[in-house]
């Protein structure tokens, strides 16, 4: 029997929380707790099928365009969770690392993922890779700029690579997106040149490991060819 292919790299766009509170008749910011409540054990279920790098989509480059007290009501979600989750990535020596632009977060926030990343930096039992203030756009923009800055004046995809946020993480695999939209939202347009994309109804907050089951067993089946033919 041949094994099960698994991912390497999942990149998770969590969304659905609105509508899931909605549907409770609960304000949004209901639904953005729960959908922060079960981070840890969908990060688990991922660490106990075999996938070691996650990248969870935490806030677009885009979600700025919300009403202000729904992106305070998120920072504060988020900088709870990592004060609580800091001490679970220790013992299980995993490490967190960040996608985006963390200077335009509020500083208590940003002190507390800069924490989070250097306390964990040299652990080598998977990643977990919040995407926070992220937008692929914004991200191939600063890696191109970057270059520049080195002088560079042609540029190659391995130099693009080497300044993306991810530049230590290889290739999403697998991009599984809840509650039923079929779009990537800016979301890792360069790593996700290959990824299978898996759309699934469930809004984010009821997402378990039981749906996860399911997209991986549906990555397990796809073909993967990247341009190339059938490999049986
Ligand atoms: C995803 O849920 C969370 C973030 C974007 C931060 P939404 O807040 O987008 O929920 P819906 O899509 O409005 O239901
Ligand atoms: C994508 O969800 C961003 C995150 C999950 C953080 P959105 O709810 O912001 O995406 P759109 O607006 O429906 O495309
Ligand atoms: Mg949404």
């Amino acid at each position: 029997m041949t094994e099960k292919r698994v991912p390497k790299h999942i990149g998770i766009i969590m969304d659905g929380n609105g509508r899931w509170a909605k549907e409770r008749g609960k304000p949004r910011s209901f639904g953005h707790k729960k959908g922060a409540d079960i981070l840890d054990s969908v990060v688990d279920a991922c660490a106990k099928h075999g996938v070691n790098i996650v990248s969870l989509y935490a806030f677009s480059t885009e979600n700025w365009s919300r009403p202000q007290d729904e992106i305070d009501t998120l920072f504060d979600i988020l900088r709870k969770f990592l004060k609580k989750y800091r001490k679970k990535l220790l013992s299980d020596k995993r490490r967190l690392t960040i996608s985006g632009d963390i200077s335009k977060l509020p500083d208590d926030l940003r002190t507390e993922c800069e924490k989070c990343v250097e306390a964990t930096k040299d652990f080598t039992n998977g990643t977990f890779n919040i995407a926070l203030n992220y937008g692929s756009r914004q991200e191939i923009v600063y890696a191109v700029n970057r270059l520049i800055g080195k002088g560079k004046t042609e540029i190659t995809a391995e130099d693009i690579q080497s300044e993306l946020y991810t530049s230590t993480l290889p290739d999403i695999d697998l991009v599984i997106r809840t509650s039923g939209e079929q779009r990537l939202s800016n979301f890792f347009l360069w790593q996700c040149a290959y990824a299978e994309l898996y759309f699934t109804d469930t809004y984010w907050p009821d997402f378990n490991e039981e749906e996860l089951v399911k997209a991986l067993d549906w990555y397990a089946s796809r073909n993967r060819r990247y341009g190339g033919i059938e490999n049986k």
